[in-house]
């Protein structure tokens, strides 16, 4: 290749500073603590991207973006109005791959679905495609020119450059945020992610393969679901009609709540205190009612339950203050939840009580000492208050917000199961530990996903229908659950952005649905799918307050399982592998990965979907039924029986009151 890829081959010129788009969410200040000299590496840093020609005119704008949002964006770079994925065939590059990757960075952007799109943020509060607009420019060219003898690798959002490989290769491999053990902590990363060498990918954001807060509404449909049939009786061919779940947040993921109750028959009560996301899931349908009084929310919500008809409904208020008031007026409520964004608790992922949005947002930039004050005791409310209504009969379940973490961290050492830290973890469950792990992921069920990307309706249909005839419903009522859902996905309106769809399968039920898409594509049935997951799934995740917090060997805080993954993935040539550490639950708590495949109707495609389709799920499941998880085991004894070329190991599974006896008998602390 001769031509240089840089900034200068892009622009002729130094581009125009643009306005902001009123209404458009902005990104709080992020955390600022760098040293002058420090200071003066992320201004050499960012400026390592830009000819050195336009540096006298960018140095102080890039000054006065780190000091007062405390990263650099280069939002001069930003291409002006709506970024969004377009069809395919409206990207320039020299294979489908790289055309692919482009509509999803794209798609991650695009003011329908970003949190911050501004500051390149997907969801989750922090989750970012890539640190700045210039990192954009040049992956996007790289992109354009990628060809299928070669390999993008990205560094936390940095890319790094074209590597030659072959065309059994992945074309873009991405890492976020990983770091050394002894810096793996949020004060370092803040401090990298200010001098503009670290990104938080959360897990689908950087990972390109974020698909609207669709894609996690299927997980909480089955989790609510799966919840209700565990702790509220409800048999396995039924829904929740009649009950009443109460959570908050409606942002980037926890906005499938209300939905996700809905179409789980559920009466649903979230709290959130940003009126503007209330909005947007309200003029999506997501939500059906919004209330700032409490009277009202909960007579509607009464109404409802009565008549046994499923609602959304949207309190604009703190969730603490609707915990108290439902412990003053004594009000029932059957599964109850949080989905703050606890793992950036101090960063403005939770707002504290007696101050409203906005004001958390000016305290935030103003007085982080106090606001760090005020949440603390916040949480220390909402415990007390979750602590009553669960001893009223009420369940409660983590999830997956670092929120019992959160509470634990601010020092009430109560919520620990052992009273003194979180090792032996917390007193109430996490959704995974009681209900997704092994309900779902010891079996290899997790979420599973595609995008059409010629962006039309038609192949989202035809891809639904296809999937939904590879589903055996009788099989077990995971499947059934899945094949209702993917019957009713049109009808739920669930698409924002990209034609894409979420379905839940194992690992045999993915590579049935690879294929049989491939076909598809291959006869010109529909155009070129990308297919991916969330990270939260069986095998991509380890993370011992989330996805293997129902792993009880130890080994919930070993990296492993996540790394192989990730590594096996790249061996056996998923068009995008990615590696990112904090996903979900914050720096230093979790690695977890992905993938992307591009399906282009080719035999290649066929044979990488063949080996890697299962690899991924069943390196998983073979950690969970190594870990002695039951439901993992039966699964792989099935898996070991297929003729697949590939072979597992199960443990040796033993007495547990004996050794209990044994070792009560001769322990000695510190040992002999
Ligand atoms: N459910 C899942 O399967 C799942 C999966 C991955 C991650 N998560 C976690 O869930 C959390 C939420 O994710 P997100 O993408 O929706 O984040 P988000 O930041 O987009 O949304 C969180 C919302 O909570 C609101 N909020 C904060 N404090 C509040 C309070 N005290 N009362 C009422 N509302 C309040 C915020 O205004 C925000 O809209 C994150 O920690 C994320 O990591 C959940």
């Amino acid at each position: 290749m001769s031509d240089k890829i840089d900034l200068k081959s892009i622009f002729s010129k130094l581009p125009d500073k643009k306005p902001f788009i009123k209404g458009i969410r902005r990104a709080p200040k992020r955390d600022f603590s760098l040293s002058e000299a420090e200071t003066e590496l992320a201004l050499k840093n960012a400026l390592r991207y830009i000819p050195e020609e336009w540096h006298d005119d960018l140095i102080e704008e890039f000054l006065e973006e780190l000091l007062t949002r405390g990263k650099i964006y280069g939002y001069r770079f930003r291409p002006e109005g709506k970024i969004y994925g377009k069809p395919i065939d409206e990207y320039i590059g020299n294979c489908v791959e790289g055309k692919a990757f482009q509509v999803m960075i794209d798609n991650n952007l695009d003011f329908d679905i970003a949190l911050y799109p501004y500051e390149l943020v997907t969801y989750g509060e922090t989750g970012a495609v890539l640190q700045n607009w210039m990192q954009y420019h040049l992956v996007k060219k790289y992109l354009e020119v990628l060809n299928d003898e070669q390999t993008l690798v990205v560094m936390s959002g940095h890319p790094l450059g074209l590597f030659a490989s072959d065309k059994k290769s992945p074309r873009v491999i991405i890492t976020n945020g990983l770091m050394i053990g002894e810096f793996d902590n949020l004060d370092s990363f803040n401090r990298a992610s200010s001098l503009g060498v670290a990104n938080y990918g959360q897990m689908t954001a950087g990972g390109w393969m974020y698909i609207g807060p669709q894609g996690i509404v299927h997980g909480t449909y089955s989790t609510l679901l799966n919840a209700g049939r565990m702790k509220l009786g409800i048999p396995e061919n039924e829904n929740l009609v009649g009950k009443l779940f109460v959570s908050s947040g409606l942002g980037g993921m926890s906005g499938a709540q209300g939905k996700a109750a809905y179409i789980s028959g559920a009466v649903g009560v979230i709290a959130e205190v940003d009126y503007s996301r209330i909005l947007t899931r309200y003029e999506q349908g997501w939500v059906n009612d919004i209330s700032s009084n409490l009277d009202e929310v909960f007579v509607l919500a009464k109404k409802y339950v009565d008549r046994k008809e499923p609602r959304a409904i949207a309190y604009h208020g703190n969730i603490v203050d609707l915990l108290e008031y439902v412990i003053k007026e004594n009000i029932h409520i059957d599964l109850l939840s949080d989905q703050t964004s606890c793992h950036a608790v101090y960063d403005g992922g939770y707002c504290p009580s007696g101050i409203n949005f906005d004001d958390r947002t000016n305290l935030l930039k103003t007085d982080k000492v106090k606001f760090k004050k005020l949440v603390d005791l916040t949480l220390k409310k909402h415990y007390e208050a979750i602590k009553e209504i669960t001893n009223r009969g009420t369940y409660f379940f983590d999830y997956g917000n670092s929120f019992m973490k959160a509470i634990s961290d601010s020092g009430i050492k109560e919520i620990c199961k052992n009273g003194v830290n979180d090792l032996e973890g917390f007193i109430w469950p996490s959704y995974v530990e009681d209900i997704m792990g092994p309900v779902l992921f010891d079996y290899g069920y997790g979420p599973f996903r595609w995008v059409c990307l010629s962006r039309k309706d038609s192949d989202l249909e035809k891809t639904d229908l296809a999937a939904m005839e590879c589903i055996d419903k009788e099989r077990r009522f995971q499947d059934f659950d899945n094949y209702n859902w993917i019957k009713d996905a049109k009808k739920n309106q669930l698409v924002v952005g990209t034609k894409a769809r979420i379905l839940y399968q194992d690992a045999y039920g993915r590579l049935k649905i690879a294929l049989k898409f491939n076909d598809m594509v291959r006869n010109g049935e529909i155009g070129p799918v990308m297919l991916g997951r969330d990270h939260h799934d069986t095998g991509g995740t380890d993370s011992p307050f989330r996805e293997t917090s129902n792993i009880k060997d130890g080994s919930n805080i070993m990296a492993d399982m996540a790394t192989h993954v990730a590594l096996g993935n790249s061996a056996r040539g998923m068009s995008l592998v990615t590696l990112h550490n904090g996903g979900g639950v914050g720096i230093g708590k979790v690695i977890n990965g992905g993938y992307g495949m591009v399906l282009d109707g080719s035999n290649r495609v066929d044979e990488i979907l063949k080996t890697a389709m299962l690899f991924d799920v069943m390196a998983g499941v073979s950690r969970r039924a190594w870990a002695r998880q039951k439901n993992s085991i039966t699964t792989v004894k099935e898996y070991n029986e297929l003729n697949n070329n590939s072979y597992i190991t199960l443990p040796s599974l033993t007495n547990e009151d004996k050794i209990r006896k044994i070792v009560k008998n001769n322990y000695v602390r510190g040992g002999k």
